[in-house]
C-alpha cells in the first residue's frame, strides 16, 4: 500500500504557494523592463492574450496533471506513459539548476538588507556590488575565491529553505500566508513613495506610454509569450508537484486563473515602483529616463540602490524595504523549485522526507558555491540565459505534445471540468494541441538560430559551451538514468484509482 499523500491545509494555502512560486524576481526586475521595451502600455494587450491563450492553459495542464496523477513531474508523466518519466526528471533537474543560482541571488539580497541599514553603497554602487559583495573577477574563466559575504548569505538562505520545507506542505501552507502577501504590501509602500517623488511621472510615462505600432512587431509577441511562461513558473515541475498535494476533487481552472491574475497584478505593480523611482533619479541627475533604466541584476543591485541613496529622506528605510521585498518575493520561488525536486525524489525512492529535504538543500548549497566565486556572476548569467530560454520552452512543448496528443487534451479537460468552478470549452484543447506548442516551437527555433549565429554577450566560447549547452544537454542523460532506476516506493507508476 502506498502511504497516504500529504495535503495542503486548505485551498488558499495551495493558491498562495502557487502565487508565491510564480511571483518572483522576474516580476520585479523583468516585467517592467520588457513592457517598457515592447510598446509600454500597449504591451498589456499581447501580455494578456498570451496569458489566456498559452499561460493559463499550460498552468491548467500542470495543475490537472499533478492533481490527477497525485505525483510530482516524473511520476505524473511516467504514469501517463512510462517512457516519458525522463521528461519529468529533466524538468525537475533544470529546476534544480535554477534553484541553485536563485539562492545565490537571495544571498546577495541578504547582504543588501544588511547594507541598507547604513546605505553602505551610497556614492559607490558599482564598487559596492562588484567588489564588496561579489568580489568579481574579469570573466568566467578566472574563478577567484568564494566571496565570504555571499557564502554567509547562501548559508542563511539554505538554512531558511531547509527549515521551511522540512516540515512538509502543511507547514509550507502556513509560511506562504506570510511570505506571499508581505511583498505585495511592501511593494504598495514602495509604490506610493515612488509615485509621490518629483519626476516620477516621467518614469511612468516611459513605462506605460502606449505605442500601438509595437503590436505589429512579432518580436513583441515573442517577448509577451516568453514573459508569460517565465512568470508563471511552468515547465520545471513546480506546479505539478504543488498540485499533487491537492485532493483529487479540488478546483483547478479557477485556481489557475487566480494564480495568473495575481501574478500579473504583482508584475504591474512592481512597474510603478521601478519606473517611478528611476524617473525620480533621472530627474535628480538631469538625464533622460532611458539612460538609467536597467533590467535584471543591474536594476536590483545597481540602478535601484543608487536611486534609493538619492532619496530626500529615509534612504535606509526604503532600501531595507526594497531588499526585504526582493527576499520575500524570491524565497517562495526558490523553495518551490526545491519542493519540485524533493517531491520527485520522494515519490519514487524510499527515504524519509526530512532526509530528502536535507540532501536536496545540501546539494543545492554545494552547487551554489560555484556561483559564489569571483566568476559566479558570469556563470550565473550564462546558465540563466540558456536554462530559461531552452529548458523552459522545450519542457513546455513536450508537455503539450504528451498531454494534448498522447493522453489526449479532451480526456484531461473531462477530468478538470467537473471539479472546477469555471468550465473549459473546446478552445482549451486547441490551445494545448496546436497554439501553445506552435508558439513554444517557434520561440525555440528563434532563440536557437540567434544563439548559433551570435554568441551570448562576449563570454569566451568555452564558457558558453560549458555553462550553457552542456548544462542543458547533460541533464538529459542524467534524467534518463533516474527514469531507469528501479522505484523503491511501491506503486510508483500506478495511477491512483
Ligand atoms: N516565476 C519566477 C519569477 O518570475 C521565476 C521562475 C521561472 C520560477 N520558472 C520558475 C520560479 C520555476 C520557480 C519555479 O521570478
Amino acid at each position: 500500500m502506498p502511504i497516504k499523500r500529504e495535503r495542503w491545509i486548505n485551498r488558499p494555502a495551495f493558491v498562495f504557494a502557487a502565487i508565491g512560486s510564480a511571483a518572483g524576481l522576474g516580476n520585479a526586475w523583468r516585467f517592467p523592463y520588457i513592457a517598457y521595451q515592447n510598446g509600454g502600455g500597449a504591451f498589456l494587450i499581447p501580455f494578456f492574450i498570451a496569458l489566456f491563450t498559452a499561460g493559463i492553459p499550460l498552468l491548467i495542464l500542470e495543475y490537472g496533471l499533478g492533481q490527477k496523477m497525485q505525483a510530482g513531474a516524473p511520476g505524473a508523466l511516467g504514469r501517463i506513459k512510462k517512457s516519458w518519466e525522463g521528461l519529468g526528471w529533466w524538468a525537475v533537474f533544470i529546476g534544480f539548476v535554477i534553484m541553485s543560482y536563485y539562492a545565490v541571488i537571495m544571498a546577495w539580497t541578504w547582504n543588501y538588507i544588511y547594507a541598507s541599514l547604513s546605505v553602505a553603497w551610497e556614492g559607490r554602487v558599482l564598487e559596492f556590488f562588484y567588489r564588496d559583495v561579489l568580489n568579481s573577477t574579469d570573466g568566467p574563466l578566472q574563478l577567484g575565491p568564494i566571496s565570504v559575504p555571499v557564502l554567509i548569505g547562501l548559508l542563511l538562505t539554505w538554512f531558511l529553505i531547509w527549515l521551511i520545507l522540512r516540515r512538509g506542505v502543511k507547514f509550507l501552507g502556513k509560511v506562504v500566508l506570510i511570505t506571499v502577501p508581505l511583498p505585495i504590501i511592501l511593494l504598495l509602500i514602495l509604490g506610493v513613495r515612488a509615485v509621490t517623488l518629483p519626476g516620477s511621472m516621467e518614469g511612468l510615462t516611459y513605462y506605460l506610454q502606449p505605442d500601438f505600432r509595437a503590436l505589429l512587431d512579432y518580436n513583441v509577441w515573442v517577448a509577451a509569450y516568453s514573459q508569460v511562461f517565465f512568470t508563471l513558473s511552468v515547465g520545471f515541475g513546480v506546479m505539478i508537484a504543488y498540485a499533487s498535494y491537492l485532493p483529487r476533487k479540488s478546483d483547478i481552472n479557477n485556481n489557475a486563473i487566480i494564480t495568473a491574475l495575481a501574478d500579473a497584478g504583482i508584475s504591474f505593480l512592481a512597474g510603478f515602483v521601478v519606473f517611478g523611482t528611476l524617473g525620480y533619479m533621472a530627474g535628480a541627475q538631469n538625464v533622460d529616463v532611458g539612460q538609467v533604466v536597467e533590467e535584471g541584476i543591474g536594476l536590483a543591485f545597481i540602478a535601484y540602490p543608487e536611486a534609493i541613496s538619492l532619496l530626500p529622506f529615509g534612504a535606509a528605510f526604503f532600501g531595507f524595504i526594497f531588499f526585504f521585498t526582493l527576499l520575500t518575493l524570491g524565497i517562495d520561488s526558490a523553495f518551490s523549485l526545491a519542493e519540485s525536486v524533493i517531491t520527485g525524489l520522494d515519490d519514487k525512492f524510499k527515504l524519509s522526507r526530512p532526509i530528502w529535504v536535507t540532501l536536496v538543500c545540501t546539494f543545492g548549497f554545494l552547487v551554489g558555491l560555484i556561483f559564489s566565486t569571483g566568476a559566479g556572476l558570469w556563470w550565473l548569467d550564462i546558465v540563466d540565459h540558456f536554462v530559461n530560454n531552452f529548458g523552459l520552452a522545450a519542457v513546455g512543448l513536450l508537455e503539450c505534445l504528451l498531454i494534448g496528443w498522447v493522453y489526449r487534451a479532451e480526456k484531461m479537460r473531462n477530468y478538470v471540468n467537473p471539479v472546477s468552478d469555471v468550465k473549459l470549452g473546446k478552445w482549451w484543447d486547441i490551445m494545448i494541441k496546436y497554439v501553445t506548442p506552435l508558439i513554444l516551437g517557434i520561440s525555440i527555433i528563434l532563440t536557437l538560430s540567434e544563439r548559433l549565429m551570435v554568441p551570448y554577450r562576449d563570454y569566451p566560447a568555452i564558457s558558453l559551451l560549458l555553462g550553457g549547452w552542456m548544462v542543458v544537454l547533460l541533464l538529459i542523460p542524467v534524467a534518463l538514468i533516474f527514469a531507469r532506476k528501479k522505484a523503491s516506493r511501491p506503486g510508483f507508476l500506478q495511477p491512483p484509482q
